[in-house]
């Protein structure tokens, strides 16, 4: 038993160290010279010799910290992110001869994210693998940038910079009734975490619903007397980033309720005649419903708490 276990075990590393092998051989110069075991760690006093500037910069960026443990300075300074710089420095900085951690810079996405992931897994991170954007292959480099300011850390840079690779968003921004995102009042990351997320859209909360409450907490209630749709889902009335109709509302007036209020719309002005006993001759047309619409008389369309609220009339 063993022995075969044994046997079993020199044919797997026999054919491990083949294809090891084969990959190797096959692999451009390039990749080869990067992952070359000779590639030794230089320091931070090696690499400013040629990149003052950026050296200089580092000490003033989050990452620059010796004196914070967690940092890359607490570790391999520059090495910690690019990786082994020696090949690259006995080569004068031929290009592929350490990570560049950017696009166009040769190496996979996944090892540029890598880099990062070693430090950064917690937290608003705890969702990047299978979020969208890294389905997409987005890099951490598509956003984040560590030697110029990075633009989707700061409120007011943060919604331009997403537009780039969402123009119908910005299109939806710029509406007549909208959150207020030109202003960076609300900015993309209140509402989504671009780093992904368990809940629908990227959003930070579970469900839509919980994403409004967060900043209308007035609309959860609880009411005496609920509208259903509100409970369910704000967006079977509302656009979340903007709209051409008031209150980012999907539609307009009656229209807006007859999609589900179908008796409403046969009956028409009936509805008010109804209840209101409007006569003549002609007879007076619904203009409660024409010239505005329901909520004039059915103004708690988010729920009511008055005893007799039951039809959302107060
Ligand atoms: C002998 C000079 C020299 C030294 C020492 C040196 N570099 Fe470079 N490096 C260069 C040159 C030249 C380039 C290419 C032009 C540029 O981007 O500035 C370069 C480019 C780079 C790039 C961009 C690579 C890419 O693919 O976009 C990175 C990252 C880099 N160096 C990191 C380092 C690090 C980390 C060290 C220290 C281990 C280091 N360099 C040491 C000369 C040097
Ligand atoms: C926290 C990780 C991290 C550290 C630490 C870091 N870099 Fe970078 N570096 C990056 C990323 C990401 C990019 C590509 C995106 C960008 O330009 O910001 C980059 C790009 C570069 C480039 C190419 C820039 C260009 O515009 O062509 C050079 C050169 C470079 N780094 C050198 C250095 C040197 C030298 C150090 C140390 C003094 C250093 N880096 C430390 C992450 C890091
Ligand atoms: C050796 C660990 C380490 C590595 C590698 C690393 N980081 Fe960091 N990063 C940190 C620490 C520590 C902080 C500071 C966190 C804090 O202050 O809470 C930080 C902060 C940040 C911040 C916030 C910066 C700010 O101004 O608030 C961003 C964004 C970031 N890192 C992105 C990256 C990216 C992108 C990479 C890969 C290119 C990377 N990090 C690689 C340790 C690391
Ligand atoms: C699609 C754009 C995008 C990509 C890709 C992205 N980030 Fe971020 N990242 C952001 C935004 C936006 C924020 C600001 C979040 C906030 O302020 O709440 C942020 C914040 C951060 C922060 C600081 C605060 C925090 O939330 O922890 C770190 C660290 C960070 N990102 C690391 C990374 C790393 C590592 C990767 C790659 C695995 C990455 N990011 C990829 C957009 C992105
Ligand atoms: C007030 C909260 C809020 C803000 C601010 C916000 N979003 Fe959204 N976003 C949502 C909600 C809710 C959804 C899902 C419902 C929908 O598609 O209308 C969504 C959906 C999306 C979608 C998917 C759309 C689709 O049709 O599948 C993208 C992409 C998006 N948002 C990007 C952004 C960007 C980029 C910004 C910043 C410019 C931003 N959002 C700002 C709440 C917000
Ligand atoms: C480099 C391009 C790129 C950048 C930059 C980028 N995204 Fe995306 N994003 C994508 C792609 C590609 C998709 C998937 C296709 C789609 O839904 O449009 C996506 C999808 C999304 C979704 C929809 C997720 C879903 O499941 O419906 C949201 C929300 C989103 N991005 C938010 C953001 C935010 C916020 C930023 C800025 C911090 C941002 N994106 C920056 C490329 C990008
Ligand atoms: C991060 C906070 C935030 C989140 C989350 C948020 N909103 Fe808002 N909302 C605002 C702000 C701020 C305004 C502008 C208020 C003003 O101008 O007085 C606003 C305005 C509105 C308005 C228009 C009000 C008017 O009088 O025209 C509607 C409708 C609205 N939000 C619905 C929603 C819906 C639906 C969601 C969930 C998809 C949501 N909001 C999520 C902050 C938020
Ligand atoms: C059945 C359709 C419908 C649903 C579902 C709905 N709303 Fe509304 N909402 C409206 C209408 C209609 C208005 C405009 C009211 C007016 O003009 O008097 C409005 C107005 C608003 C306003 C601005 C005025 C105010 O009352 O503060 C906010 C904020 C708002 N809704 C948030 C929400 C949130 C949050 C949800 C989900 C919990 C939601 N709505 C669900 C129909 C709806
Ligand atoms: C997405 C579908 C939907 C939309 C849109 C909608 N409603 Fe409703 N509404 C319902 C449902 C479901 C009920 C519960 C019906 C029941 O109890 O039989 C309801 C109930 C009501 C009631 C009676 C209250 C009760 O509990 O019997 C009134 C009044 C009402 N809606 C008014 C409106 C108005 C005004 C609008 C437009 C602003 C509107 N609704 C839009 C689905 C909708
Ligand atoms: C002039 C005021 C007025 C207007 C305008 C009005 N309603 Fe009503 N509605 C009422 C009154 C009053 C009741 C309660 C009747 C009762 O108690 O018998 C009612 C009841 C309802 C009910 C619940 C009872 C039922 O018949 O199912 C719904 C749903 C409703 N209205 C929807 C609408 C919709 C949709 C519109 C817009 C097309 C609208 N209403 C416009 C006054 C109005």
């Amino acid at each position: 038993m063993i022995r075969t276990i044994q046997a079993g075990l020199l044919l797997l590393i026999f054919v491990t160290l083949c294809t090891v092998k084969s990959g190797i051989a096959v692999a451009e110069e390039k990749a080869a010279s990067k992952d070359t075991p000779a590639a030794e760690f230089m320091g931070v006093d090696v690499c400013e010799a040629c990149h003052e500037e950026i050296s200089a910069q580092m000490l003033m960026n989050p990452h620059g910290q010796a004196t914070d443990s967690r940092t890359p300075y607490a570790h391999d300074g520059c090495e910690s992110c690019h990786g082994a710089g020696s090949v690259h420095v006995d080569e004068d900085g031929e290009p592929g001869t350490l990570l560049g951690l950017r696009r166009g810079s040769g190496e996979p996405v996944e090892q540029q994210n890598a880099a990062c992931l070693q430090c950064h897994r917690d937290s608003s991170l705890t969702n990047w693998r299978a979020s969208t954007h890294e389905s997409e292959d987005l890099a951490c480099s598509s956003c984040h940038a560590i030697h110029t300011p990075d633009a989707v850390l700061e409120r007011s840079t943060q919604a331009e910079f997403c537009y780039q690779c969402h123009p119908v968003i910005r299109a939806q921004a710029y509406r007549a009734y909208r959150h207020p995102i030109r202003e960076a009042k609300t900015i993309c990351s209140d509402c989504h975490n671009a780093h992904g997320s368990p809940g629908p859209h990227e959003l930070i909360q579970l469900t839509l619903n919980q994403n409004c409450y967060q900043c209308h907490p007035e609309k959860r209630g609880p009411f005496l007397w609920e509208h259903y749709p509100v409970t369910e889902d704000c967006s079977l009335c509302h656009r979340a980033h903007g709209s051409n109709h008031p209150a980012l509302l999907t539609r307009q007036g009656p229209q807006l309720c007859q999609q589900c209020h179908q008796e409403i719309r046969s009956q028409g002005s009936q509805h008010i005649r109804n209840y209101f006993g409007f006569e003549g001759d002609p007879p007076k047309r619904g203009r409660f419903i024409v010239g505005e619409n329901c909520m004039n008389c059915h103004s708690q369309v988010h729920g009511s708490n008055h005893p007799s609220g039951t039809n959302l009339l107060r």
